[in-house]
């Protein structure tokens, strides 16, 4: 396995290969934008999401909010792993918005993959999201 300095790999991952194919069902006909998201669980359940955009704008659903909600109405509440792609390949990461959705269930060391092609970058969510307000912060 190969990598730089901001561990881009070229190995392929089953995940990342999950976040493409939900793509096909993104609803985006305003950006024409598909993002696909898998999060895998501690037991190796995976949930995916994509994108569904609204005429409002406003609306719109992010694939990562679509694919950790379905975890979570599940019942799931433990995460290991995230990739996330869209139809350019052009290596997407979560938004700030979605950063702070995950971390809400997710700890500083959930890995997140994020599909460039060829080759993938992974971070880890305390990359992405350092300092963030947390549950045990309001108590
Ligand atoms: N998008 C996601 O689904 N996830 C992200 O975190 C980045 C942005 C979607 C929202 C919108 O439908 C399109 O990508 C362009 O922003
Ligand atoms: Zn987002």
């Amino acid at each position: 396995m190969l990598f730089d300095a901001r561990n881009r790999t070229s190995s392929m991952d089953e995940l990342v290969e999950q976040a493409r194919e939900i793509q096909d069902r993104a609803h985006v006909p305003y950006s024409e934008y598909p993002v696909g998201a898998a999060l895998r669980t501690a037991d190796g359940t995976v949930y995916v999401g994509c994108n569904i955009e609204n005429a409002n704008f406003s609306n719109s659903l992010h694939a990562e909010e679509v694919a950790i909600a379905e975890a979570i109405k599940s019942g799931h509440r433990e995460f290991d792993r995230l990739a996330v792609s869209s139809a350019r390949r052009d290596g997407v990461t979560p938004c700030g918005m979605c950063r702070q959705t995950l971390a809400e269930f997710c700890d500083d060391d959930l890995v997140v993959v994020c599909d460039h092609g060829d080759d993938v970058t992974e971070y880890t969510l305390g990359e992405l999201l350092p300092d963030t307000i947390t549950e045990d912060m309001l108590g």
